[in-house]
């Protein structure tokens, strides 16, 4: 795979630039949020593509669940809980716990409850959380900031970002890498829908969307910066401009790896290790 070139690692921007940039988003989204879920909340029905990528993610997902149940304690030192829905890896059996971090209107939200995981969506705009609630009464959102989740370390089975990391500067993006990170269980996975760039552009571009600043992406450069957070990418959907889209588009489907142990020293990535190596210790 192509590396790409590396972004992020810019110099750390003070409270008050996090502030105004969550901010101009925020506003955006709050004048628009209607007219937003009119626009987008109903085109997965005609994506089979997006639905498979989806689908596979809530399999993934699922499937954490099922290896953790009855693992014993994590090591969650728990935040604030929006996290009574972090994981207790003691009820075997239960279904996985996902969030859909920048939900929106929650069509993504309610589309993964109805592959059988119970789904938290979360987004920093008050009108897309009130236009969730309305049009997905069953389901929960929360008012939060995607850079600082309210979730217990590795209290999740899995975490989707769509075409929500997008309206943060590329600097902050290895920062939301490691946020997610931290709230994702050993396997868990993850996915991200961005818009990409064109062509052979290898770094992020701004992008003239009509809501609030936001960048296009180039698949290999937010892979590379996946790698550097600690995830593995297996899989991506690169696609061209649909029916109604300006750019084409770029879904990445990643995991935490389970760490396993060689005689006491944790290693990422068993699977890298080569055959015959004496992997021991519990996934
Ligand atoms: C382009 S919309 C995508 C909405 C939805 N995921 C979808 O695909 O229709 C971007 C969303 O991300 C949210 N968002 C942007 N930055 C965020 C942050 N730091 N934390 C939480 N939500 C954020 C916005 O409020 C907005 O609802």
């Amino acid at each position: 795979m192509n590396d790409g070139p590396r972004v992020g690692g810019g110099a750390a921007d003070s409270g008050r630039d996090v502030t105004r940039v969550l901010r101009r988003t925020r506003d955006g989204y709050d004048e628009v949020a209607d007219l937003y879920a009119d626009l987008f909340a109903g085109q997965l029905p005609a994506q089979p593509l997006t639905r498979a990528m989806l689908g596979a993610f809530a399999d993934l997902a699922t499937t954490a669940a099922a290896s953790r149940a009855g693992a014993g304690d994590h090591d969650g030192r728990d935040r604030d809980a929006v996290a009574s829905r972090a994981a207790d890896p003691r009820d075997a059996g239960r279904r996985a716990r996902v969030v859909d971090a920048g939900c929106g209107p929650g069509h993504i939200t309610a589309h993964l409850s109805g592959l059988g995981v119970d789904t938290l969506g979360v987004d920093l705009t008050p009108a897309m959380i009130e236009r969730a609630r309305r049009d997905h009464p069953t389901l929960p959102f929360a008012l939060a900031d995607m850079l600082a989740l309210p979730v217990a370390d590795r209290g999740l089975d899995g975490l989707v970002a769509w075409y929500s990391i997008i309206h943060l500067p590329p600097v902050w993006v290895p920062r939301v890498l490691a946020e997610f990170h931290r709230v994702l269980a050993d396997g868990a996975p993850l996915l991200i829908a961005v818009q990409a760039t064109d062509g052979d552009i290898p770094a992020p571009q701004p992008h003239d969307h009509r809501v609030a600043p936001s960048h296009r992406w180039p698949a290999d450069a937010l892979a590379t910066l996946l790698r550097d957070a600690g995830f593995v990418e297996s899989a991506r959907l690169l696609h061209p401009a649909g029916p109604g889209e300006r750019t084409p588009g770029a879904i990445l489907l990643a995991s935490r790896p389970t760490e396993r142990k060689i005689v006491g020293v944790p290693i990422r990535n068993p699977s890298m290790c080569g055959p015959g190596l004496p992997v021991t210790g519990t996934p």
